[in-house]
């Protein structure tokens, strides 16, 4: 059993801004990394309302905390209100960690490194000169597309149900590595630049909300039917941890790769970024898909994605 550092003057003040937060995992799986570090800091979670963000962030330097995750709503609006972004954050368009460095406050996105390492971690993939078809063109999308094209993917496209702005999010992306091509289709099996983008992709990634509880028992985005056995499928959702779309990919013998592990991994770079230390991302993991399954048991679950509950 591990232990939480009892509370002093010594002790590090994080945690996640967002509205809502009833519903985060973050709290339990941080805490435990730090127990298991065997590090002063505790985790806290803050329901922000968009009005008081300023507030909250100058909260950050009045009370000195080593840092913040900030979620939904306030990971665009966020950016203006520190003092520097990384040049991935900066392509992102989005913060998802604050970094408190001697009172200067620098903006992370930690999103899609924490699904690069989850891929390379769980299925030894790497996207060098890899075909990546991604479904979904919200903030999610971004934030993998971006790290996927930094990575060396040699092809993205974006498939959204709204082709408008899976347009609208390529011309964002053409610059990021101008020698990989990136293209924008319909979601929709009934149309053949969708088909024949699946039927040529090497890895695909779903990083929109279908099939995420309460939607879980809707049917899948795409069918088995649909599948070949040699793409990876990836879902980002991890309310429920085996997802309509993953279950379709696993009946057509597909490696998968469920949210869970794009979770914990986000995280785990948080703490790297606050302590510098590596953080027990097993552990997390674990710790994660304790409390998904309690909450599976209960069937309450309000849902989530890794970037829609979650710093
Ligand atoms: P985020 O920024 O967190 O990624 P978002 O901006 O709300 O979230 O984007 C959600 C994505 O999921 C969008 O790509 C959305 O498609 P539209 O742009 O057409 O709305 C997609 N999405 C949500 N529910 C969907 C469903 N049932 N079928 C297909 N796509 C869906």
């Amino acid at each position: 059993m591990l232990t939480a550092m009892p509370i002093d003057g010594r002790t590090r003040v994080v945690g996640v801004f967002g509205d809502p937060v009833e519903h985060t995992l973050s709290p339990p799986m941080h805490n435990r990394a730090f127990a298991a570090m065997v590090l002063p800091y505790v985790y806290v979670p803050w329901r922000v309302p968009a009005q008081r963000l300023a507030d909250a962030v100058g909260a950050i330097r009045a009370l000195d905390l080593a840092g913040v995750n900030v979620t939904i709503p306030h990971k665009v609006a966020v950016m203006e209100l520190l003092d520097e972004v990384t040049p991935e954050a900066g392509l992102i368009g989005a913060v998802n960690t604050i970094e408190n460095r001697d009172g200067r406050l620098i903006g992370h996105n930690t999103d899609g490194l924490g699904f690069l390492r989850s891929l390379a971690e769980e299925t030894g993939v790497c996207p060098e000169n890899r075909r990546v078809l991604l479904l979904g063109a919200g903030g999610a999308a971004r934030a993998i597309a971006v790290q996927m094209l930094l990575a060396g993917a040699c092809s993205v496209v974006l498939a959204n149900r709204t082709l408008a702005r899976a347009q609208q999010l390529r011309q964002l992306l053409i610059s990021v590595t101008p020698q990989a091509r990136v293209e924008a289709v319909a979601l929709d099996t009934r149309c053949a630049s969708f088909l024949q983008e699946l039927h040529t992709a090497d890895i695909l990634i779903n990083t929109t909300s279908a099939g995420m509880y309460p939607h879980h028992r809707e049917p899948a985005l795409l069918s088995a039917a649909l599948l070949r056995s040699e793409l990876l499928v990836c879902d980002i959702v991890y309310t429920p941890r085996c997802t309509p779309l993953l279950a379709e990919a696993e009946q057509a013998g597909c490696p998968v790769l469920p949210g869970l592990g794009m979770l914990a991994h986000q995280g785990a770079i948080s703490i790297e970024i606050w302590t510098g230390q590596k953080a027990p991302v097993q552990l997390m993991k674990e710790t994660l898909d304790r409390e998904l399954a309690k909450r599976e048991r209960k069937n309450k679950d309000s849902g989530g994605r890794c970037d829609a509950t979650d710093g």
